[in-house]
């Protein structure tokens, strides 16, 4: 009986290893990329790339066990569900608000260490920030908060007015 489950098991973690995940990305647009867009400096640039690309844009790249099933799945699915929330290489089509948003977002995920998620750092060595790292990414954001609300106070004629979409989270 038990010899027969783990046959059939067996059996199944072969099959399954013939289902590939699709690792084709749209090609990044440099016009729309955050970094390009953005220029951060360049240790902002590489923390970024090191430990937030991987998921929040079109640049993933997908280690060997992506090979393997079921994890490939796993990894394929959270690449998909990290995009809707932050792209990085759709940041240009995000409007001033939404980026502000999101920018606000970015502080707030790193300051309580849910970004990058725990599975990531668990595989990758270069995304588990130190304090300063850390720090550097929200201290980088915050001015780029600041610019951002500069752009849109000047988007309105000099007068600020709070969007109402800024705070609601929705997306
Ligand atoms: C392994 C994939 C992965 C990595 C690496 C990763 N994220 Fe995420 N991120 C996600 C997923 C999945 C979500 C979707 C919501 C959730 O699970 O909380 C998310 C959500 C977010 C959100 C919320 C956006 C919103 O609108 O709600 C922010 C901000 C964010 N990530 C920032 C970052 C930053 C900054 C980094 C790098 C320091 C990073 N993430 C690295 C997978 C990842």
């Amino acid at each position: 009986m038990i010899k027969n489950i783990a046959l059939g098991l067996g059996g199944v973690l072969v099959i399954i290893q013939f289902f590939q995940i699709d690792k084709i990305q749209p090609e990044v647009n440099p016009s729309l990329d955050f970094i390009s867009l953005e220029q951060p400096p360049q240790e902002v640039e590489n923390l970024l790339r090191s430990a937030c690309y991987d998921c929040h844009s079109y640049e993933s790249e997908y280690p060997w066990y992506t090979n393997i099933q079921p994890v490939a799945w796993l990894i394929d699915h959270h690449i998909d569900h990290s995009q809707e929330y932050l792209n990085f290489s759709e940041w240009g089509n995000y409007s001033l608000s939404r980026a502000d948003h999101k920018a606000e977002e970015v502080i707030e995920y790193t300051e309580n260490r849910e970004m990058p998620l725990w599975s990531y750092r668990l595989m990758h060595k270069e995304a588990q920030l130190t304090d300063d790292q850390r720090q550097l990414i929200m201290d980088y954001f915050a001015d780029l908060r600041v610019q951002i609300q500069a752009k849109q106070v000047d988007a309105n004629g000099g007068e600020s007015t709070p969007d109402a979409n800024a705070n609601s989270g929705s997306d």
